[in-house]
């Protein structure tokens, strides 16, 4: 496999190498380059993070769970990148040592890092720029205070790489959904790389040897978003930012799902496609997409097909796609905003859901119309909630419909109890993320960041 980026401003070309080596690893054995950390290895923690800069911008990623192809036709910065070539400190590495925001070298260039890349694109939503990274002696209060600090400062000049030409890929890396058509068509045992959140760790903890392997790095045509009045597109390679960025204005309770959704550095990586195509029970865009009534778009060679994409989940770990085909597109409508999402986890930020509740009932003259209620973790699949929808749609949307409605749950779903939740926590919380729904419609205050003792 050959592939080409920039390391550190310097040309790299690779030929010959594994494809599922992870940057990790090719950065601190073969480059000698260990001042990215490995902490844990399953993108958690931070201390690994790069800075990777393509035509869309800069975006600080995992190096743990990101294969070298992805980074072909890329400029890569680590943190042996980031001070200038005389010394000069980059301003947030500054901003660390004034504000005293270090007492350890394991964490501190991975909070570099994603500092330097929140500062190049002006986010000062430091919070949840920080959130992947984790410390564990400092604190975060002089970490958030230098990353506070350095954003009146410019941008230094040293890192505003742009990506470099990307040249000839090599065949696992199509430049097209055509060619990744015709291509897996030729391979359907191919194992498809979006992201690599899931994929990645495959290989980093369950030790899989993926081959063949095909990337859709390239495929510039599946990172496309169309927006119009009635509905909006989004091809299966477009990362989960970008899906938040395109959606807070439209459908606000879903971004902010997606602003839980791991971290700015998985959210970088992971795409909606790659999400969608995992069938997860508990992956966070199915139940939304559920209860929207989005279409999903399939295509095998030349041939594409559409469905709703709650028919997509067959069953556990069984969807309906054949061998060959993958996910191009979602599509979902664009109408008045009743969606609202809850998602419930051990922990607020980058954590995986115990239960995702996704509500979106229509309501005329006082009358329940319409109900598509999804939810995720409550089945081996994401699944809609249909005895409960049966209940409300008909009756007055008001606290004796919604409270006749609350048996249904336990017609709908029997979930299982594991390390997240048990069966009992479950039902009673999904039960409850109806009445939140009710309460939020109604106008009262329902956010855990709003209601206070
Ligand atoms: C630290 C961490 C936190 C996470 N937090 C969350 C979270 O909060 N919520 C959540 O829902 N998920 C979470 N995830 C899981 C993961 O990020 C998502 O499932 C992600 O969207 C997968 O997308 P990807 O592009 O990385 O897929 P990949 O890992 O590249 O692929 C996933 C699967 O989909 C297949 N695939 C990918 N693209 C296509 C396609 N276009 N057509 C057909 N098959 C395809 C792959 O072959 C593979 O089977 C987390 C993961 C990590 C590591
Ligand atoms: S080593 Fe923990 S996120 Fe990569
Ligand atoms: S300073 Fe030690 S873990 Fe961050």
């Amino acid at each position: 496999m050959d592939i080409t980026f920039l390391l550190n401003g310097e040309t790299v070309e690779l030929t010959g190498i594994a494809p599922t080596t992870t940057l990790l690893d090719w950065l601190r054995d073969t480059r000698g380059l260990t001042g990215t950390k490995e902490g844990c290895n399953e993108g958690d923690c931070g201390a690994c993070t790069v800075m990777v800069t393509d035509a869309s911008g800069a975006k600080a990623l995992n190096a743990c769970i990101l294969f070298l192809p992805q980074l072909h036709g890329k400029a890569l910065r680590t943190v042996e990148g980031i001070a200038a070539a005389d010394g000069t400190l980059h301003p947030v590495q500054r901003a660390m040592v004034d504000h005293h925001g270090s007492q350890c070298g394991f964490c501190t260039p991975g909070f570099i890092m994603s500092m330097a890349t929140a500062h190049r694109n002006g986010a000062r939503d430091h919070d949840d720029q920080l959130a992947g990274n984790l410390c564990r002696c400092t604190g975060y209060a002089p970490i958030i205070r230098a990353a506070e600090a350095a954003a009146a400062e410019p941008v230094p000049d040293w890192v505003q790489d742009s990506a470099p030409a990307r040249g000839a890929a090599p065949v696992f890396l199509p430049g097209s959904a055509d060619q990744l058509a015709t291509l897996y068509t030729a391979h359907p045992d191919a194992t498809l790389v979006a992201g690599a959140t899931d994929v990645g760790l495959w290989v980093t903890k369950a030790l899989r040897v993926l081959d063949p392997v095909i990337f859709l790095a390239g495929c510039e045509d599946l990172k496309t978003v169309e927006t119009g009045d009635e509905s909006i597109r989004f091809g299966a390679m477009v990362d989960m930012n970008r899906v938040r960025d395109t959606l807070a204005p439209i459908y606000p309770s879903y971004a902010e799902l997606i602003r839980r959704y791991g971290s700015v550095q998985v959210r970088n990586a992971a795409t909606i496609g790659g999400n969608i195509a995992n069938g997860s029970p508990i992956g966070d865009n199915p139940p939304a997409l559920i209860a929207l009534g989005a279409t999903l778009h399939l295509r095998k060679g030349e041939t594409r097909r559409s469905l709703p994409i709650e028919e997509f989940f067959i069953d556990y770990g069984k969807q309906a796609r054949d061998p060959g085909e993958f996910v191009e597109a979602v599509s979902l409508p664009r109408g008045a905003d009743s969606l609202r999402c809850y998602k419930l986890s051990k922990r607020f930020d980058q954590d995986i859901s115990a239960v995702c509740g996704c509500f979106n009932v229509t309501v005329a003259n006082g009358v329940v119309t319409g109900a598509r209620i999804a939810f995720g973790g409550m089945a081996g699949i994401p699944k809609r909630a249909a005895h409960v929808e049966a209940a409300l749609i008909g009756k007055p949307w008001d606290k004796d419909s919604v409270a006749a409605a609350l048996p249904a749950f336990a017609k709908d779903f029997d979930p299982l109890s594991d390390m997240r939740a048990s069966a009992d926590y479950r039902l009673a919380s999904a039960g409850n993320m109806l009445l939140r729904y009710f309460a939020e419609l109604s106008g009262e205050p329902v956010s855990v960041l709003e209601v206070s003792a």
